[in-house]
């Protein structure tokens, strides 16, 4: 259908005076008896334009005034009646779509959520568009900065034998149903699709790893998944995972990546999408954008785990978890070194190695591990981060201390035979990131089809 997008009639480029035809659905509508105004939008700009109908010239269809319509408008484009802006003079209405009355978004302002029980029809609504159209800026600007910079983006299988993290989250992947036919889970995943045990992947990482063997800079981009039991703002079971891996990197650099990296990709949503960001900022988190700009302009903290944790200790603060060396720390401590103690975002070094990965580099004190995690106020750990365990020996003792299956990470063990680098890596969550951009404070609001611990549709 020949029609011109708002988002064109809206910046100027249809020039006023011009005839044009939009399409689009009906956001807000007004009819009295002389005249009628429409505001319509069609996804490609937040903005709504403005139809406006003179009744002596021309009699809508009655279905055009309803919330909800789908409509086509030939007109022509007009400067704002409140003298900003453009609006259209409409010569002819169609009726693409009717909408009737119990369309569930006749409200103005709905809570969250109630919006979340309908996923399939909340994306119409000016929150909704505000977050999708950044998260695709955002998900552009990822890819440039890689690209840019001579990344080769590799995709990761997401059906696996392995468990990156060791965190005992994996979906099992099964063609076999519920059986009392086998004896032994031997003899069940024996008999299964892949003959083995298989799961969904909750990490690129290790695949990731054997890509940047051989690219040096490799970047991943696509879903991880978890079987968390926890149900919080902050957590997903199918997330989006960006996890860069680059060989000859050592901990400092893999910090400095990740700092430019979230600069770039925060500059370039500020540029391409300042009405999204203006409305977050009035609606969902005031000095948002003087909180981005600060971002962008000073340098992130790296504080070691072991000062935090004196620090934390130190404030006196009651933790609902106490603190402690050695404690893995809980969103309520990430959230305070952050937003409290630095406030600003903070690379966490060098963790006891008894809480993180089997696959970080053991540091030279025997205790902590070279990882980083990056925490932002607001949101807590946006990456997990890591120099790699280089070192064929070290690397297998500390699988042996985890009472790993080393026979299941054989080829991922070949890397630290055949020409093994120091190297390193991160993962970023997609949605913390976009959560932290957009002020959006629960995971189901930046995500299309939030898939949770006993929900999904
Ligand atoms: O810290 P994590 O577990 O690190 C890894 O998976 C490493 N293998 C990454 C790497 O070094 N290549 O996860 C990385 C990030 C977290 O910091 C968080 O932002 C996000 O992934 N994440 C989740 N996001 C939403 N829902 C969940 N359930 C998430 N679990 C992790
Ligand atoms: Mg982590």
């Amino acid at each position: 259908m020949l029609h011109t997008d708002i988002r064109d009639i809206m910046s100027g480029k249809t020039a006023i005076g011009e005839n044009a035809t939009v399409c689009g659905w009906v956001r807000t509508a007004r009819d009295s008896k002389n005249m009628a105004f429409l505001e319509i939008n069609d996804g490609t700009t937040q903005k709504h334009l403005q139809i406006v109908i003179d009744k002596s010239t021309l009699t809508p269809p009655t279905a055009a005034t309803r919330l909800g319509a789908a409509l086509k408008v030939e007109g022509k484009v007009v400067a704002g009646m409140r003298g900003e802006g453009v609006e259209m003079d409409a010569v002819s209405i169609t009726v693409l779509g009717d909408c009737p009355a119990d369309y569930p978004l006749q409200k103005k302002y709905q809570k969250l959520e109630t919006l979340r029980e309908i996923p399939h029809l909340r994306v119409r609504t000016n929150t909704f568009h505000a977050v999708f159209r950044v998260r695709s800026v955002m998900a552009a600007a990822i890819h440039r900065y890689f690209q840019e910079r001579g990344y080769v983006y590799v995709n990761t299988p997401l059906i696996t034998g392995s468990d990156c993290e060791g965190a005992g989250e994996v979906f099992q992947v099964t063609t076999i149903g519920y059986s009392d036919k086998y004896k032994s889970a031997e003899e069940y995943y024996a008999d299964d699709f892949f003959g083995k045990r298989a799961g969904l992947s909750v990490s690129g990482q290790l695949e990731g790893e054997v890509a940047a063997m051989a690219f040096g800079k490799i970047y991943t981009f696509g879903p991880s998944f978890r079987a968390e039991n926890s149900n919080t703002p902050r957590h997903v079971a199918e997330f989006w995972h960006i996890e860069p891996e680059v060989a000859f990197a050592e901990l400092p650099d893999i910090i400095a990546i990740a700092e430019e990296m979230i600069k770039y990709i925060i500059t370039d949503v500020m540029e391409k999408c300042p009405d999204e960001l203006a409305f977050f900022e009035e609606r969902f988190e005031k000095g948002l954008r003087e909180k981005l700009i600060n971002v962008i302009s000073h340098d992130f903290a790296v504080v070691d785990y072991t000062d935090a944790v004196e620090q934390l200790i130190a404030s006196g603060r009651e933790f609902e978890y106490p603190v402690s060396w050695g404690c893995d720390l809980q969103t309520e401590h990430e959230r305070y070194i952050t937003e409290v103690l630095y406030k600003k975002p903070v690379f966490l070094t060098n963790y006891p190695k008894d809480i993180k990965a089997f696959y970080m580099k053991q540091n030279p004190d025997g205790k902590t591990v070279a990882a980083t995690d990056l925490l932002v106020p607001g949101v807590g750990e946006i990456i997990g981060c890591s120099e790699r365990e280089a070192d064929y020996d070290k690397l297998i003792s500390a699988m042996e201390a985890r009472g790993m299956d080393i026979s299941a990470y054989r080829d991922y063990l070949d890397l630290r035979r055949f020409g093994s680098v120091p190297h390193s890596g991160f993962g970023l969550g997609f949605e913390r990131i976009l959560m932290y951009v957009t002020g959006m404070q629960n995971i189901r609001d930046v995500i299309l089809y939030p898939r949770t611990v006993g929900s999904i549709r």
